[in-house]
């Protein structure tokens, strides 16, 4: 089996990988067998001489190499605040009035996905698979190509993708286009996100479907397709305690767990919970909202901006409603231990999930699977989020619809157990049978499958029915043996 070499901006620390949960799982598990390569950047800012930075700090675990390389503080500003996260991230999230647009940004995003590629080159095996992660580095396939790399390269978007118009704002967008047309395989979250970029690659760069599926763009042909990011379901059910009942039980809670981010939908979630105090008076001092919200990026202007939002939106409503022996909402603006979450969303009634766009949302399938199957909670879920493409048994809602989702409170909390264990079972069915080793083994089979195709014949003019079946590729289409087990 050959090597697996994985490039990321942040890198897991492998020790701890379990604790970490989701993707990363499902990626020590796959180095571990592959005795595989694992670059990205050190999370460290610092300056270092033109040969030290393309020449990354190695060390071993498990059979497996590390290799990470610092950013300077200029390449921290404009790689990964500036293009990636000022641009890229909103725009995928389909917030073009927060993008910013500034001349140089592009620039040094390109430098440093060039020096990625040139501190990997000398660390590449032949018959290497490379696997690429994320928006932060779309232009390494091209890079790595320029400098003579043919080995199979995918790519796995873990963030969703804009409707054609909206990534056709973006300024480079067809420099972003050749990036991703240097891939054999990129793998996205959702059939929707599929649709979108062969949408944007036909109508904005002029790809052409060929008769296989693939898309011809820029003079290289590549395989698209979903690939739903899952979690590892036994860490959830197998080692969770034994639910502690409240004695007697105080309130009824509302879980939420979001990263501090603008695209988490938080303010509404707020709003929608306000309404449902208002609107339903007999639920005050029986509910409470716990919404646990880590921070992240905190030195960019978006963030902070959501950050007082909600801290001032939280205040006005624990003041309105609040009483000495009840809190209406716990707003916690700190990381929760990944065990004390098991607890905690095994004791929560409602898992509360409306993230106003999410390219997957693993949360939604960590509460599922710590539910107590003889008393299992309700889990609401935007439709914005990747993951009510396969959750339909949850109560899907519209998370810009505050009373919607005000509604949808008292829906679960008033849900009988019967139907309760019904849409959770069918829910676990669906988290157990996309779990994470099920989407690392299927993205790998198929690069490995694509990556090392020929080129086929391209056709005159590619028909309708080509069309159709690409926008819903199956991963068997590609190959038979990739399909889930
Ligand atoms: C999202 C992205 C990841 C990123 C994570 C945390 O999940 O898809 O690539 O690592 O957010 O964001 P940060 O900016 O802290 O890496």
């Amino acid at each position: 089996m050959s090597r697996i070499v994985l490039v990321s901006n942040r890198v897991a620390d492998l020790a701890k990988a379990s604790q970490a949960g989701g993707v990363a799982v499902a990626i020590a598990d796959t180095l571990h067998a592959r005795k595989g390569l694992w670059l990205g950047w050190n999370g460290r800012i610092g300056d270092r001489s033109e040969e030290l930075r393309t020449r990354p700090d190695l060390t071993e675990s498990d059979g497996t190499t590390i290799a990470t390389l610092s950013l300077s503080a200029r390449e921290h500003d404009d790689y990964y605040t500036g293009y990636s996260n000022n641009v890229l991230w909103p725009v995928f999230h389909a917030r073009l009035d927060i993008a910013q647009f500034e001349a140089g940004y592009y620039q040094r995003y390109l430098d440093v996905n060039k020096r990625f590629a040139q501190a990997l080159r000398p660390l590449l095996n032949a018959d290497d698979t490379i696997w690429v992660h994320d928006y932060h580095l779309i232009p390494l396939g091209m890079e790595l190509r320029a400098l003579g790399v043919s080995n199979p390269i995918g790519f796995f978007l873990h963030i969703p993708v804009p409707p054609a118009q909206m990534f056709l704002a973006i300024p480079e967008h067809r420099e972003l286009a050749r990036g991703l047309a240097s891939y054999d395989l990129i793998g996205l979250q959702t059939k929707v996100d599929v649709g979108n970029l062969i949408d944007y690659l036909q109508d904005g760069v002029f790809g052409r479907i060929l008769q296989d599926g693939r898309i011809r763009a820029f003079d290289r042909e590549l395989a698209i397709a979903s690939f739903p990011v899952g979690i590892d379901v036994d860490s959830f059910i197998g080692s969770r305690p034994k639910r502690v009942r409240e004695q007697p039980p105080t309130t009824i809670r509302l879980l939420g767990v979001d990263r501090l981010d603008y695209t988490k939908g938080l303010p509404q979630k707020f709003r929608a919970f306000n309404r449902f105090l208002e609107k339903y008076p007999d639920y005050r001092r029986k509910v409470t909202l716990s919404q646990i919200a880590p921070p992240t990026r905190e030195t960019m202007a978006a963030y902070a901006d959501i950050r007082h939002e909600l801290e001032t939106l939280s205040g006005r409503i624990n003041g309105r409603y609040g009483e000495l022996d009840w809190v209406p909402i716990q707003y916690i603006h700190r990381t929760a231990p990944r065990k004390m979450l098991v607890d905690i969303y095994r004791n929560s009634r409602i898992g509360f999930v409306t993230p106003l766009r999410d390219g997957m949302n693993l949360v939604a399938k960590e509460y599922v699977a710590a539910q107590d199957p003889n008393d299992p909670g309700v889990l609401i879920l935007s439709r914005f989020a990747g993951a009510a493409e396969q959750m339909k048994e949850a109560l899907i809602v519209n998370p810009y619809d505050v009373e919607e989702m005000a509604n949808s409170i008292k829906v679960a909390l008033e849900m009988g157990l019967t139907e309760r264990q019904e849409r959770y079972q069918a829910l676990l069915a669906g988290v157990r049978r996309n779990n994470t080793y099920v989407w690392c083994r299927s993205f790998l089979h198929a690069l490995d499958s694509v990556g090392r195709r020929n080129p086929l014949a391209i056709p005159s003019s590619p028909s309708d029915a080509a069309r159709k079946a690409l926008q819903e590729i199956e991963l068997a289409r590609v190959s038979p043996r990739m399909q889930p087990n």
